[in-house]
């Protein structure tokens, strides 16, 4: 049985359409990531799945119960660290975490032993006693983690747990989401770092509350019909920047770091044209050259068409 299957689901706020018949599904153990720029519907769908929200139509399950007919029973065997996650400043972290184990039920012995295995788990043991209000933003999200695996939760719904988060902090989550994911945990996970989706089994880019992509990372890279990248360094930037966009060459020309990617189905056998322009502009380039997409540019590439085919 699949972890997670999302069927046609939309969900509309009056006129407003903020998940557009989005469908997945989501094997046992599976990290998937769900990506996608501000507004695109990601803590919608996720609000949904955990039966906070009525779906307007279509449907979900979630380990096999029905998001809207199962919503306690599915709250019961998930864990949920939401994207504004309500620990209590004032209280410690251990009377967080009982809080939070004594709303699933976890009690007595077990809670004993819960609290002090996961506080170690996430690097927190020592940290008992400590009021929240005095945790780093790093730790405040490993301790959330902690409070939603108190129950032992098969599926995992993590909501941009690593926003504003340290690289040292968010690399420990990450390693905790991979042991919880090989000892069968499910987890959906939402982000904006690109460079995170790379950890994921499988990924789906939203985009306007529709998915626009989905695969493994490397899929996505790699689809049919993807993007080419063309990478330029030069002086000064911003004037070949708006050349580059004048010519209307391709379908992105966008600043990548100190660099200029170049995108389209075609771009690398633009090479020598971009050259002449840029030379005839006076412009001084270092380098024109093909490189291997990035996903972020994958997810430019796939925005683009995205537009482009509403039109
Ligand atoms: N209760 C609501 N009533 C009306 N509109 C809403 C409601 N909740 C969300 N929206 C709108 O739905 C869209 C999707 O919001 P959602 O919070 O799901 O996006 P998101 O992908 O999680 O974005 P972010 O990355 O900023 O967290 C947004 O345009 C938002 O303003
Ligand atoms: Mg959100």
């Amino acid at each position: 049985m699949q972890a997670l299957v999302i069927d046609q689901l939309t969900k509309q706020f009056e006129r407003f359409t903020a998940v557009d018949h989005i469908s997945l599904e989501m094997q046992r153990g599976e990290i998937f990531g769900l990506l996608g720029p501000n507004g695109a519907g990601k803590t919608t769908t996720i609000r949904i799945l955990l039966g906070l929200l009525l779906p307007t139509s279509g449907r979900a399950t979630v380990l096999g119960l029905d998001a809207v007919k199962d919503a306690e029973k599915i709250r019961q065997r998930s864990g949920y660290v939401s994207q504004k996650f309500a620990l209590y400043p004032d209280l410690t972290a251990a009377e967080n975490f009982d809080f939070y184990a004594h709303v699933y039920g976890v009690r007595g012995a077990r809670l004993t032993e819960r609290r002090r295995a996961l506080l170690e788990q996430v690097g927190l043991a020592g940290a008992e006693k400590q009021r929240v209000a005095a945790l780093a933003g790093g730790s405040r999200q490993r301790l959330a983690l902690a409070c939603a695996l108190a129950h032992e939760p098969e599926f995992l719904f993590l909501d941009e747990p690593t926003a504003g988060v340290d690289a040292l902090s968010r690399r420990a989550l990450w390693n905790l989401a991979y042991d919880l994911a090989e000892r069968g945990t499910s987890i959906l996970v939402t982000t904006h770092y690109m460079d995170e989706a790379e950890n994921c089994n499988r990924i789906a880019f939203l985009y306007q509350g529709k998915i626009v992509a989905e695969g493994a990372p490397f899929e996505i890279k790699h689809a049919q019909g993807r993007a080419q990248v063309v990478e330029v360094a030069c002086e000064p930037l911003d004037l070949a920047l708006n050349a580059l966009r004048d010519a209307q060459w391709f379908d992105e020309v966008a600043l990548y770091g100190s660099n200029l990617h170049l995108l389209s189905p075609d771009a690398a056998a633009r090479i020598e044209m971009v050259k002449q322009l840029l030379a005839a502009k006076q412009i001084h380039v270092q380098r024109v050259e093909q490189i291997e997409p990035s996903l972020e540019d994958a997810f430019i590439a796939r925005l683009r068409s995205a537009d482009r085919s509403r039109k």
